[in-house]
């Protein structure tokens, strides 16, 4: 308390000899920040427009300018020392094991029960009306979007700003770009400036985004673009004991892949049978394992893909999975969603695995999700998404397939987990279940076989990689997995560690 009273004074201090104001909303935002970005902030104010009076949207605009994407990369410690000297909670040996601990998880959202939909034009028309509606909604909670126009309303030589679902982008020779911009009266085209196209390559199809700028009566000359984002202020939910979840993805059961040793060695280390004595007090502490999709390799999901398998039944393929997960232990609470080599419906969102094919897991008491899926484990909330769409995105915005993490960060910078309609299938639901309405801690994905992980704007990004070695068909496309490498969070103070089953 007193610590934060001083921030707060020494801030106010500054301020006020650089000769500012602030509006109490302002003050609010000025004070959830880090001191250096306090300062930068003075001096930007001071060599840009003189304005004495700070108001809540000047602020806000000033911390867009001047990080739009802030991301800073989480520590992994190399060794089993530094994992428990990395992190705070861990420093005194633990007085609660998650054996003690009572299980606290609650589901906000599965889309299992609420889905279900003909696929007619009409029900794609509504889908992305409600898209549409959902986004606008997050950009206009935003401080700094007022006084937003519609297509029909814009006039000749105005100030505009409008929100939008882009339905086209195209480049011009000058390295300008010009959008479509669709709201439900009409569609506009917007000029993109050379010197705004650093932030409009972020830009995709069929994301809704605010453009600010000048109308000529044909066209919109931007000066700004804004993406719902996740507000920079975001404060994560924090669990009240040192309690770690688990992360694994993609563990292939029934392929010829499947990478028997490591994960063999991963329910070891979960059973306390592996490491020295902090390795095994870690283990300890892990209450929760989430299992991001693509559990087994499944039939029929590529041409030959029976060469591949061990088995070419999907019930076995689960009773395998099964056979390996029953082993956890059992205070350890499993959770898992489906991903595309699951047995269930391809088109996002995906219900979960239903019992007539995943009646092993449901009988050791998988907790069983639909794709994606929100929930919260001690009061820490935790959205898991195989990824399928990912593969867009990163073809979209040229993003290295080696680094998912940077596709991720931007679902959340969208706020929508499939922004781009067509390739990868989506399934016209009344509600757009992909959009990301509320802000999670943790955002879990899987599918690339590559880990990543970062820390966008308080939200930990991770993708925990895979179980099961390099196919052919990776082979061909030059991607290398990062197999046998789950991550661990410390749900208390989100200290995050890539775990290595790869060697002995
Ligand atoms: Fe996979």
């Amino acid at each position: 308390m007193i610590e934060t009273s001083q921030v707060a004074k020494r801030t106010v201090k500054e301020l006020l000899e650089a000769g500012l104001q602030v509006t109490p909303g302002a003050l609010d935002i000025i004070l959830s920040l880090e001191p250096s970005v306090v300062s930068l902030i003075i001096r930007k104010i001071k060599v840009t427009d003189g304005a004495l009076v700070l108001t809540e949207e000047n602020v806000r605009k000033l911390i867009e300018e001047k990080d739009p994407r802030k991301v800073t990369s989480v520590k992994t410690p190399k060794s089993e020392e530094e994992w428990s000297a990395a992190s705070p909670s861990m420093k005194l040996k633990p007085a609660l094991t998650a054996k003690e601990v009572d299980e606290d998880f609650e589901v906000v959202m599965d889309p299992t029960k609420m889905i279900g939909t003909s696929g007619s034009l009409n029900d794609f028309v509504n889908y992305f009306k409600d898209r549409y509606m959902r986004l606008s909604n997050l950009l206009l909670r935003r401080g700094d979007i007022k006084g937003i126009r519609r297509t029909c309303e814009v006039g000749r030589a105005e100030e505009v700003k409008l929100i939008g679902l882009v339905r086209d982008i195209s480049k011009v020779r000058s390295g300008s770009m010009i959008i479509e911009l669709e709201d439900l009266d009409g569609v506009v085209s917007v000029l993109i400036p050379g010197n705004l196209t650093d932030k409009a390559r972020y830009l995709m199809l069929d994301q809704v985004v605010c453009v600010e700028g000048k109308s000529n009566g044909a066209y919109i000359v931007a000066d700004n673009i804004i993406w719902p984002d996740v507000p920079f202020d975001h404060k994560p939910r924090r669990a009240e004991d040192p309690i770690m979840a688990v992360f694994i993805s993609d563990t292939h059961f029934g392929s010829k892949k499947f990478m028997e040793k490591p994960f063999t060695r991963f329910i070891e280390w979960l059973q306390g049978k592996r490491g020295d004595e902090k390795t095994r007090d870690l283990a300890k502490q892990v209450k929760y394992l989430v299992i991001g999709g693509d559990i087994v390799d499944g039939v029929g999901v590529y041409p030959n893909q029976e060469k591949e398998l061990v088995v070419e039944e999907v019930y076995a393929q689960y009773d395998i999975a099964a056979k390996y997960l029953e082993n956890v232990p059992d205070y350890v609470k499993i959770i898992a969603i489906p991903g595309g080599h699951d047995a269930t419906r391809q088109a996002l969102p995906q219900p979960a695995i239903p019992k007539e094919y995943g009646e092993p897991l449901y009988e050791i008491g998988v907790e069983m999700l639909g794709d994606p899926a929100y929930f919260r484990i001690h009061g820490v909330e935790v959205l898991c998404f195989h990824g399928d769409s990912l593969n867009d995105v990163m073809t979209a915005l040229s993003i290295d397939q080696h680094h998912p993490e940077r596709a991720m960060i931007e679902f959340l910078r969208g706020r929508h987990l499939a922004p781009i309609y067509g390739s990868t299938p989506l399934s016209p639901e009344p509600m757009d279940l992909l959009v990301i309405e509320k802000v999670p801690d943790i955002l879990h994905c899987g599918h690339i076989h590559i880990n990543g992980q970062e820390n966008y704007r308080g939200v930990i990004v991770i993708n925990s990689g895979t179980f099961q070695d390099q196919t052919d068909y990776q082979k061909s496309m030059g991607l290398t997995p990062t197999p046998g490498k789950p991550y661990i969070i410390n749900l208390k103070d989100f200290w995050v560690a890539q775990l290595d089953f790869t060697g002995d």
